[in-house]
């Protein structure tokens, strides 16, 4: 019996269907360390997670933790065991207060009297606190930015007593500095004794903030490193089998004419205020423009108004030549305009149906797809194989549920069918979000393609070595305006991100 192991996986397989999610998996992790664990899309990461954290249970194997073999057939058992799991996908009530979500669940909660629930608060504000991770307890979830709603989910495990905090990808939804809060708050929870595991596609954060790293491919644990004996290469050979690709080199711009044209434009966001505000930007043909700034600033908006989603309340917007009249998602997509959406699962794939009904959702109205109201079944079946086939789509099968995917491939999905749209426009946030590193260059490249071929895309992103690599412009956003615009050669970093900042 090993007590200086928190976890200690023997052997563990777990199998979904004819999906070998984990083969035989070996996996340690000590007591007080932050433990980094690695792999591409859909090589196992997340089926671990949820195995130590209950939401699965082995096919087979054994599960220790601190020393101990462990029977974890429910959240519930694995909460009692003090294991907490802050899933990529929150799970909080909108509606109800940081501080009601954290207690949610606590059986004395009928004798909830105004009295006893502002003692908790209290106490999970003065929690919070002592991990640097402040939000307004007594605020409703909804209000909360997506940063403080990972904080909540993170003082929930602690209130409820976790040693061992899971943590599925946490970056991924945050902006840089909310991540580096993050890691100072991961470092504060290793020096109180607990023991962190985290995923993350991002090996620069991965040499940062663990202690050891274990590196995962097609369902099987490969090794187990010490950081400070390894390197971002040796990591992300281990993770692909081979050396990365070298990016393509990047060839000159053909400046083609003007096909987005956006004036004076003003946008209400959902919280009633200004989101743009004299908003300027043009797109040639054939050129990538980046938006660089911090969430909230105007981009999601920006996007929304591409995709038909938003109306705008002044302004103009001319599209090859056309004024636009108002927002039609039916009329974006008929110009030629696509969207990558930054929240996938909400507002890009229906997760229940399966590959080809979410790849057809797009093009169902064509003659390729469909004859005289009714789709070509046989050929549709075929035309989704080669997409999914094309892109590397990892899935069981075609009519599998795409909640069933892994978060990855999920992405690699939708991107199959917009680029498959050959838009004129593709608008891609964070495209390359939970994506592992092959993907990643996988997205670039296609991205990259489309510019070459006289295409345009506008790229939201916070990652400004995405927006440096791929972007011809790269214009600010804050506040709701254009704080900047710089060319790709003289891009330079500290500039952006003082303009990010708010300061030119
Ligand atoms: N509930 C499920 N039903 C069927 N198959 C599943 C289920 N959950 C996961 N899988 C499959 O198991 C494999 C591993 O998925 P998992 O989500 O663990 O990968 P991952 O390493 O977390 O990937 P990513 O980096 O893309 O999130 C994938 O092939 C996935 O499709
Ligand atoms: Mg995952």
């Amino acid at each position: 019996m090993d007590e200086t192991l928190a976890v200690d996986l023997r052997q563990i397989t777990k199998q979904f269907g004819t999906t070998l999610a984990n083969d035989h998996v070996n996996f340690q992790v000590r007591k007080g360390e932050i433990h980094a664990l690695l792999g591409e899309n859909g090589a196992g990461k997340s089926t671990v997670m949820c195995m130590l954290s209950g939401v699965y249970r082995p096919t087979s194997g054994e599960i220790l933790l601190n020393g101990a073999v462990a029977r974890i057939h429910s959240p519930k058992d694995a909460v009692k065991l003090g294991v907490g799991m802050v899933f990529q996908n929150f799970r909080l009530v909108p509606s109800l207060t940081a501080a009601e979500n954290i207690v949610l669940g606590e059986t004395h909660q009928v004798w909830r009297t105004k009295a006893w629930m502002a003692r908790k608060t209290a106490e999970i504000e003065a929690l919070a606190t002592r991990f640097g991770l402040p939000f307004n307890a007594g605020r409703q979830v909804w209000q909360l930015s997506v940063g403080e709603q990972q904080r909540v989910e993170i003082v929930k495990t602690l209130y409820r007593g976790a040693e061992l905090i899971i943590l599925d990808e946490p970056t991924s939804v945050l902006t840089p500095g909310e991540a580096d809060q993050l890691f100072v708050t991961l470092q504060q929870l290793r020096s109180e004794g607990k023991t962190v595991i985290l995923t993350t596609h991002k090996l620069k954060e991965v040499m940062a903030v663990a202690d050891r790293i274990s590196v995962m491919r097609k369902g099987k644990m490969l090794a187990t490193l010490d950081r400070s004996a390894t390197d971002e290469r040796e990591v992300a050979r281990l993770m692909v089998g081979q050396d990365r690709q070298e990016p393509r080199p990047r060839k000159a711009r053909l400046k083609g004419p003007t096909l987005l044209d956006m004036r004076n434009l003003v946008v209400i966001g959902d919280h009633g205020r200004h989101a743009l505000e004299d908003f300027h930007m043009t797109i040639h043909e054939g050129e990538i423009v980046g938006i660089a700034g911090v969430a909230g600033n105007g981009q999601k908006e920006l996007a929304e108004v591409l995709a038909g989603l938003r109306m705008w309340k002044s302004g103009t917007i001319t599209f090859r030549d056309t004024k636009w009249k108002g927002a039609s998602v039916r009329h974006s997509i008929e110009s030629g305009i696509s969207h990558v959406p930054e929240n996938r699962m909400k507002s890009g794939l229906a997760g229940s149906l399966g590959s080809v009904d979410n790849l057809l959702v797009k093009s169902y109205r064509t003659p390729a797809r469909s004859k005289m109201g009714f789709l070509r079944h046989a050929e549709n079946r075929l035309w989704s194989q080669g997409l999914v086939e094309q892109f590397d789509v990892k899935t069981a099968h075609l009519d599998a549920p795409v909640h069933h995917m892994s978060g990855g491939n999920q992405q690699k999905l939708l991107f199959a069918r917009e680029i498959h749209q050959r838009p004129h426009l593709m608008v891609a946030v964070h495209p390359s979000q939970g994506l592992d590193v092959g993907a990643t260059d996988g997205v670039h490249n296609l991205l990259m393609t489309l510019r070459d071929e006289g295409k345009s895309v506008l790229l939201i992103s916070e990652d400004l070595d995405e927006l440096l690599l791929l972007s011809d412009r790269i214009v600010v956003l804050f506040g709701g305006r254009v704080m900047g615009e710089v060319t790709h050669d003289a891009a330079d970093r500290e500039h952006l991100g003082m303009m990010m900042a708010g300061v030119v």
